[in-house]
C-alpha cells in the first residue's frame, strides 16, 4: 500500500517585515538620462516604509482617502511587484515621509521599499539587483519609459553616477563619493503634472527637431561628468555652475515654469552656489541649491516670506560625528 505523503508545506511568511527606501534628488542630468546619457542622483534621508504582514494571499492595504486614477495605478504597480516576486502570502502597508508628486522620488522609493518587503517575505534573496528588478516592474507601471536612474539610486542609498543606453536592460552605476560634505536646500515648489507626461511631451519635441535636442542632451550628460569630477575634487563652485548651466539647458527643452524659475533665482540671490530644478520639472516640483551652509540659508526671512516649503539634506562627503 502507498503510504499517503505528507502534505508539502508552505514556508510561514516571516512576521512583520519592515523595509526602506529613501527618496532622491537628481543633482544633474534628468531628461537626458532616458536618451543614454549620464546623470547623478543622490538619497535623501526621506522615504517610504513597507511593512508585510502574514496574510491568506498577496494584498496592498491602501488607505480610504487614495482614491481614483492613484489608487489603480498603485494597485496595477503592486500586482507586478507581487507577481516578480512569487506573490508571497502578505499584506503590504506603506508609510511616507516624502512629499509627493514634486520630483523627490517617492514613486521610486515605493517600488524600491515593496519590492524589497515582498523578496523579504518570499524568502527570496535582496540584494540589490534582485530589488532593482521587482522595483522596475513597479516604475515602468509608474512611469512607462523610466530610464532607471530614480529606483537605483533609492536602491543602493547612495550619490550614484547612472548610465543606461537605450537597448540596455540595466545602467552601469558607479558610487560618487565626496571629498567634502555636499549639503542641499530642497524647496518645494508645489504639484506639477506626472512625470510620464512630461517625458512623453519631451519626446514629441525630441522626434519633430532631433538634432537640435540631441545637442542639448548631450551638453547635459557632459555636465554630470564634471559634475562628478568636481564632486570628487570637493570643487562646489564649479559643481554650482554645472547646475545652473543644466538648469538653463532644462529650460531651454522647455521643462521649466515662471514658478520654477523665480524660485532658482531667489535661492541664487540668497547666495546659492548653483541651484536648478530636480526630477521632471515642467509647471511645478521641487527646487534644489547647493549652499556650504544651507541651514543658514533656511533662516534667511527671504524663504519664510515667500512662503516656501523647503528642508536641508546632505547627500554625500563626511559627516560631522
Ligand atoms: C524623473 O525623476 C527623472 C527623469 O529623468 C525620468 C527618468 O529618468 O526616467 C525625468
Amino acid at each position: 500500500m502507498a503510504r499517503a505523503r505528507p502534505a508539502a508545506k508552505k514556508a510561514p511568511a516571516p512576521v512583520g517585515i519592515t523595509a526602506f527606501a529613501p527618496g532622491k534628488v537628481i543633482l544633474l542630468g534628468e531628461h537626458a538620462v532616458v536618451y543614454g546619457h549620464p546623470a547623478l542622483a543622490a538619497p535623501l534621508t526621506w522615504g517610504v516604509t513597507a511593512r508585510a504582514a502574514p496574510a491568506k494571499r498577496v494584498g496592498l492595504g491602501l488607505p480610504p482617502t487614495l482614491t481614483g486614477k492613484g489608487r489603480k495605478l498603485l494597485q496595477a504597480a503592486f500586482a507586478r511587484a507581487a507577481g516578480a516576486s512569487g506573490n508571497p502570502p502578505v499584506r503590504v502597508t506603506l508609510e511616507s515621509d516624502l512629499p509627493v508628486s514634486v520630483g523627490l522620488g517617492s514613486s521610486a522609493a515605493v517600488a524600491v521599499a515593496t519590492a524589497r518587503a515582498l523578496l523579504h517575505a518570499a524568502g527570496r534573496p535582496t540584494r540589490v539587483r534582485d530589488v532593482l528588478d521587482v522595483a522596475l516592474e513597479m516604475e515602468r507601471e509608474f512611469h512607462a519609459t523610466p530610464s532607471g536612474l530614480d529606483h537605483t539610486c533609492s536602491a543602493y542609498g547612495e550619490l550614484i553616477r547612472f548610465q543606461r543606453k537605450p537597448t540596455a536592460a540595466r545602467g552601469t552605476v558607479r558610487v560618487v563619493s565626496s571629498a567634502r560634505p555636499l549639503k542641499l536646500l530642497i524647496a518645494v515648489v508645489g504639484d506639477r503634472s506626472p512625470t510620464r507626461e512630461t517625458v512623453s511631451a519631451l519626446r514629441q519635441r525630441i522626434d519633430r527637431w532631433p538634432s537640435r535636442y540631441r545637442r542639448v542632451m548631450e551638453d547635459i550628460g557632459k555636465l554630470a561628468d564634471e559634475g562628478a569630477e568636481a564632486i570628487a575634487r570637493g570643487d562646489l563652485e564649479t559643481l554650482g555652475d554645472a547646475m545652473n548651466v543644466n538648469h538653463g539647458l532644462l529650460g531651454a527643452l522647455g521643462l521649466s515654469s515662471p514658478r520654477i524659475d523665480a524660485l532658482v533665482h531667489l535661492l541664487r540671490s540668497m547666495g546659492a552656489l548653483g541651484a536648478k530644478l530636480t526630477g521632471a520639472g515642467g509647471d511645478g516640483g521641487a527646487v534644489i541649491a547647493l549652499f556650504r551652509d544651507p541651514e543658514r540659508a533656511m533662516a534667511q526671512p527671504a524663504l519664510a516670506r515667500a512662503k516656501i516649503r523647503c528642508f536641508e539634506s546632505q547627500i554625500a562627503g563626511p559627516r560631522a560625528l
